[in-house]
């Protein structure tokens, strides 16, 4: 588990990165492709979403974007998960950034598996890894300019805990960073009340002032979307 993009180690790779943005990139991605978008092709920088998003169709396409919270001037959406429903986006490309969910996802994009997690389809992902069994897995969490964000670390305990919980091992011999065995017990903390961890969270604080409960209590619902959000191509989701 890497809490941020930026403590994630340059120049080595895992053989599966999994972006994690609870609050609320990875949640509004799941959300999307499970309504029915045909893609979500992410940017870190606005300028290069504008002009990629030219080339295609504007009956086709939904631009998302999103800083500190607020929706962008000029775009369709911010990025409330609520806001994609299937009379929305099915069969439309969305061209998506994000303040940290599209870092994170840049930050492994070389990875020969990418994917992405929130509570909502963490079955679904915890499934693909038991499934192809990747020998070395990142968990890295968007975090928040670069700081630590609470949220995304203990969706990533909650991965990690599933898979050993599957694998019926004892915690005891499983290998991982210090920052995984810290990630899982905060999940152990907050399992039975993720609302409460949201709440208390910087970020979620942030959206509580935008008036952003709703969007908050959806994003911790667990395991309801059997999505899973995969790269095609650098920058680009779609539902595997
Ligand atoms: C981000 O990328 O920082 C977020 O998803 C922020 C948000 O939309 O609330």
């Amino acid at each position: 588990v890497y809490q941020t993009p930026e403590s994630v180690p340059q120049g080595d790779l895992p053989d599966c990165a999994i972006a994690v943005d609870v609050l609320r990139a990875t949640t509004t991605i799941a959300t999307a492709l499970d309504a029915g978008a045909e893609a979500i092709q992410a940017f870190s920088d606005l300028d290069a979403l504008m002009e990629a998003s030219l080339h295609w169709e504007a009956p086709k396409r939904i631009r998302i974007g999103e800083r500190g919270g607020k929706k962008v001037a000029g775009f369709d959406l911010g990025n409330s998960p609520i806001d994609c429903c299937p009379e929305r986006v099915q069969g439309k490309r969305i061209f998506m950034s994000t303040t940290n969910g599209t870092r994170a996802l840049a930050s492994i994009q070389n990875a020969p598996t990418v994917i992405t997690a929130a509570f909502l389809n963490r079955a679904r992902v915890v499934q693909h890894l038991l499934e192809t069994q990747p020998s070395t897995v990142w968990i890295v969490g968007s975090g928040w300019e670069g700081a630590f964000s609470l949220e995304d670390t203990t969706c990533a305990g909650a991965i990690a805990l599933h898979v050993i919980e599957k694998l019926q091992v004892p915690l005891e011999s499983c290998a991982g960073n210090d920052e995984t065995f810290a990630a899982i017990a905060l999940y152990q903390q907050y399992d039975q009340d993720l609302l409460c961890m949201a709440k208390r969270s910087s970020h979620g604080q942030r959206m509580l002032g935008l008036n952003l409960l709703p969007d908050i209590e959806y994003c911790m619902k667990q395991d309801t979307l059997n999505v899973l959000p995969m790269q095609s191509e650098p920058g680009v989701l779609v539902r595997a």
